[in-house]
């Protein structure tokens, strides 16, 4: 019987976890943020996933001192796995976890990992490096399991408990209780994988087949640019065959798509072999934010409209819609490439801390009164929000004759005026 669930890590996914597990169990939620943790007493979610009445009335306490997870039989870890700039997976917050936990585990306990990884890494990694500083033995004194999150940040139709949660254990036993807690919250139910490395292999498997999905319909949407035909329309011909995959193109950022096939790439290298597919879907995606680049120069060029007061705006600049976050979002590279051609762009995104912008990225956001009269508009991230009033919005945002670059292919080209020039992926 699971007496008190620790959660170490407290962000996108790691609270959402916490509030339902408080639901259930005596629930304790540990962050190294100290900001973050205050903030969460005051009921203040800055990821937006849970409401504020929500987290004020769960029973679940925050700290950020580790001493106060003492006498937890029960950890969950979702803290983040980045990838460095070489994009190499970078473990050191994962390791650092374990080094923080490792001190208050006792004999008996259960730690389960959320965050995304490659195949074999809680067992290779955070297994023996929590045996290193608890002093207890793998797999004896306590048992690994994990538990990948699959969670969608912004959605609200598809929250934790909704969604089948893979659940994975080091042995029968472990894997029982694991699935036996999950199941309290899940209403979805649990899958029960064979192994942990099964659930880890499962997870970046998910994430790397939408990226790969995404770089066809890139690379599509690049010939569909060439031939001179829209690639929304396209899709939706094709899709009305039965087994045609919905997916559409656009910029890949954020912390899980973009970045967790290098995880199964650089551990697939390390056993010696060199994946293409993965690897070149990668490239494609990462190339985009300098192909949207050059079509709005090269489409302003052809019509006489690049000089040095041309004013090109881009709406949006989180990684996704409907989320303020800005962490690794392409967006940003977008505007770096349109840098690099002599065009600061004018930024603006209504989700947006625009402090976090600056401090991050050294970009200065606009209000939203001073977004307007442009050359060219970069619907980047269409968020509920904006879509409410695009169409009133648009006269004022972009000057006659002017461009609208839809990213994201989400306005209906034939209600624009006519005098403008509509470009999409
Ligand atoms: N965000 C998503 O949509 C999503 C979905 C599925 C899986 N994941 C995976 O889940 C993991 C977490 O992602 P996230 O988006 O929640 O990250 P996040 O950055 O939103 O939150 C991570 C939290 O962990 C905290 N933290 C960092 N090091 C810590 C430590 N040593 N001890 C305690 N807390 C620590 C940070 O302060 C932060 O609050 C990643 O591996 C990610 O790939 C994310």
């Amino acid at each position: 019987m699971v007496k008190r669930i620790a959660v170490c890590g407290l962000g996108y996914v790691g609270l959402p976890v916490a509030v339902a597990f408080a639901r259930r169990f005596d629930v304790i939620g540990f962050d190294v943020d100290k900001r973050r943790i205050e903030r969460l007493k005051e009921g203040d979610d800055w990821t937006g996933e849970i409401e504020r009445d929500v987290l004020l009335a769960s029973p679940l306490t925050f700290t950020d001192s580790v001493q106060a997870l003492e006498g937890c039989d029960f950890f969950v870890v979702a803290v983040p796995t980045p990838v460095d700039e070489r994009n190499n997976p970078d473990f050191s917050l994962l390791v650092r976890a374990c080094q923080s936990i490792g001190p208050v585990m006792r004999a008996g306990c259960i730690v389960v990992f959320e965050s995304t990884v490659h195949p074999g890494a809680t067992e290779e990694i955070c297994g023996p490096e929590l045996e290193k500083v608890s002093g207890l033995r793998c797999g004896i004194d306590f048992k690994l399991g994990y538990s990948p999150e699959r969670i969608n940040p912004g959605d609200r139709e598809h929250p934790l408990e909704k969604i089948v949660k893979i659940v994975s254990g080091q042995d029968e036993e472990s894997l029982e209780i694991i699935a036996g807690v999950y199941e309290k919250i899940i209403d979805a139910g649990v899958h029960r994988a064979s192994s942990i490395k099964v659930a880890e292999a499962a997870k970046v498997l998910e994430n790397t087949q939408r990226d790969i999905n995404i770089a066809l319909m890139n690379e599509m949407s690049k010939i569909c640019d060439l031939v001179g035909i829209r690639t929304s329309e396209v899709l939706t011909a094709a899709g009305t065959k039965w087994n045609f995959l919905k997916f559409t193109p656009g910029l890949v950022g954020g912390h899980c798509i973009g970045v967790d096939p290098y995880y199964l790439t650089s551990k697939a290298q390390e056993l010696g072999y060199h994946p293409e597919v993965i690897l070149s879907g990668r490239r494609i995606n990462d190339g985009m934010a300098n192909h949207v680049a050059s079509r709005v120069v090269q489409t302003l060029a052809r019509n006489g409209g690049l000089n040095a007061s041309t004013r090109v705006g881009i709406l949006g600049m989180t990684f996704k819609e409907n989320v303020p976050d800005i962490r690794n979002s392409k967006v940003v590279d977008l505007y770096k490439a349109l840098g690099s051609y002599g065009i600061t762009p004018v930024a603006c995104d209504p989700m947006v801390d625009s402090d976090q912008m600056e401090h991050e990225y050294g970009i200065k956001l606009v209000e939203r009164d001073g977004f307007r009269d442009l050359d060219v508009l970069i619907l980047a991230v269409p968020h509920r929000e904006t879509m409410d009033t695009i169409w009133e919005d648009i006269p004022h945002l972009v000057k006659r004759g002017g461009m609208v670059c839809d990213l994201k292919s989400v306005l209906d080209s034939k209600r624009l005026q006519s005098d403008l020039v509509y470009w999409t992926l």
